[in-house]
């Protein structure tokens, strides 16, 4: 079979495009199933860097086929000027980068209430002000509009003008909120239907075909697992189902056609946005995994705040995902360390806890309790192989996996495509058998 879901383990920015596009060498198909331009994927391929919001990382690859999912919400402007860049680079994209009519698409009220609602301290969550959340809130209510609907018109009209009628209702709420006339709304749906149109298409059907013709289908998750809206850290997560379970919704197949999960987990920890975080260090060993790490969002340039890897939210991430095999990113980045911290559990005013906690006030009070582990001070960027790492990085890898219970088949030391250590000869076929 060989199809298999790559998803973040930690708060995003875990290295998942540089991990998709590696395994895209042996995948045919690669799918989007969530999110939408909030997320920022960055591929490296002989130093030459592009970044992806909305198209699967595997469109470096010739002839993969990449399909945006009907589980997305789409920002049609900021779609079509990543479609055009990508063109303008080079890539070959007709004809194999499609998008689902199923998907929601983002329209400018979207993004004007995520704007002015990030204005109001009491609303902050430090989203990207895409507009993601409230297409998928729209999406929920019943008022957003797809691929699909931009085909009639007495529907569309009808959509929109409930959705700005509700749109409207949050002005009370939300002072500075811009008025959006129908109008408006209408043109920029007429303007999508007409640009959009090469790309919309039956996603779902495409990879029906796909796997019943024994292609093999990567599916690439975006945000990461402690951001999903029910297994995050609600509230400061995203606005859809982040983990691996969300695959099988957001592009439409069954659990049963699916064979593994990948977890993508960096070597420490970021997140960017408010929220709790237990292991954030805002000082001097913050700011030196920033520096090494580049750790700069890929969408907003925000820094992002860095600290170490904390095992307890790593082994709760493996298990709602139910993840066996993983991918360990960014090692290179605690070249430099002469010690290195890794949570493996918290103290709370109720005791010691190693499980990771619902309530963000419990999260918030969480201290880490460290393990110090050496460091190896030495420069693993030219590492190929796993002898090839020094022996306290392979004890780092091999602690982690203890704490995990996972095994990390994908070693990753720098940015760039070759700059990997596949654990043993094999264990990527092993992967798509
Ligand atoms: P994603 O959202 O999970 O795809 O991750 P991002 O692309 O937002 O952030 C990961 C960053 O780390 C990007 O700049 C990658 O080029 C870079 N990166 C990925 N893997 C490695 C690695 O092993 N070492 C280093 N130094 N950089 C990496
Ligand atoms: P990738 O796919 C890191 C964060 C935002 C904010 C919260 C909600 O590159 O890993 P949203 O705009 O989604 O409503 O914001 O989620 N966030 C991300 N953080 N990486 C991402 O994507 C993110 N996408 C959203 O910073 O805290
Ligand atoms: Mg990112």
């Amino acid at each position: 079979m060989g199809n298999v879901i790559v998803i973040g383990a930690q708060w995003g920015d875990e290295g998942k495009g540089k991990i998709v596009d590696l395994l895209c060498g042996r995948a045919d198909v690669v799918v989007r199933f969530q999110g939408g331009p909030n997320a920022g994927h960055t591929v490296s391929v002989a130093g030459r860097k592009t970044f992806l919001h909305h198209v699967p990382s595997g469109i470096l690859h010739p002839e993969r086929l990449c399909l945006l999912g009907n589980g997305m919400v789409v920002d049609p402007d900021r779609f079509l000027k990543e479609v055009a860049d990508l063109q303008a680079a080079g890539v070959e994209v007709d004809g194999r980068l499609f998008l689902s009519r199923r998907a929601h698409l983002i329209f400018p009220h979207h993004r004007a209430l995520d704007q002015a609602a990030e204005e109001q301290p009491e609303h902050r969550i430090g989203t990207t002000r895409r507009g993601v959340g409230q297409a998928y809130m729209a999406k929920a209510l019943r008022v957003g509009v797809r691929g699909v609907d931009l085909d009639d018109d007495a529907e569309l009209r009808r959509r929109l003008t409930l959705a700005l009628r509700l749109h409207h209702a949050f002005k009370e709420a939300i002072p500075g909120l811009p008025h959006v006339t129908l109008e408006e709304s209408l043109e920029a749906a007429a303007s999508n239907r007409r640009r959009l149109a090469p790309y919309l298409d039956d996603t779902g059907g495409r990879l029906q075909d796909a796997l019943e013709a024994g292609r093999r289908v990567l599916f690439e998750g975006s945000q990461g697992t402690l951001l999903d809206v029910d297994h995050g850290t609600y509230p400061f997560v995203t606005s859809s189902n982040t983990v691996a379970g969300a695959a099988c919704t957001g592009a439409g197949v069954g659990p049963a056609q699916i064979q593994a999960a990948v977890g993508v987990y960096k070597a420490y920890a970021t997140r960017v946005g408010e929220g709790p975080m237990p292991t954030e260090e805002t000082g001097q060993v913050g700011e030196g995994l920033r520096q090494r790490g580049r750790e700069f969002g890929t969408t907003t340039g925000r820094p992002r705040r860095c600290g170490w890897f904390d095992a307890v939210a790593g082994r709760y991430a493996a298990r709602v995902n139910g993840l066996r095999v993983a991918a360990l990113t960014l090692l290179d980045v605690l070249d430099a360390s002469s010690e290195i911290q890794v949570a493996v559990a918290y103290d709370t005013p109720s005791g010691r806890i190693d499980r990771f906690p619902s309530s963000p006030a419990a999260l918030s009070a969480a201290r880490p309790v460290y393990e110090t582990l050496p460091g190896w001070e030495q420069d693993t960027s030219g590492c190929r192989a796993w002898d090839d790492l020094p022996a306290r990085a392979r004890d780092f890898v091999e602690r982690l996996e203890t704490l995990l219970g996972v095994r990390f088949v994908l070693i990753s030391v720098g940015a760039d495509r070759d700059q990997t250590i596949e654990r043993e000869a094999g264990a990527l076929d092993a992967l798509f058998s």
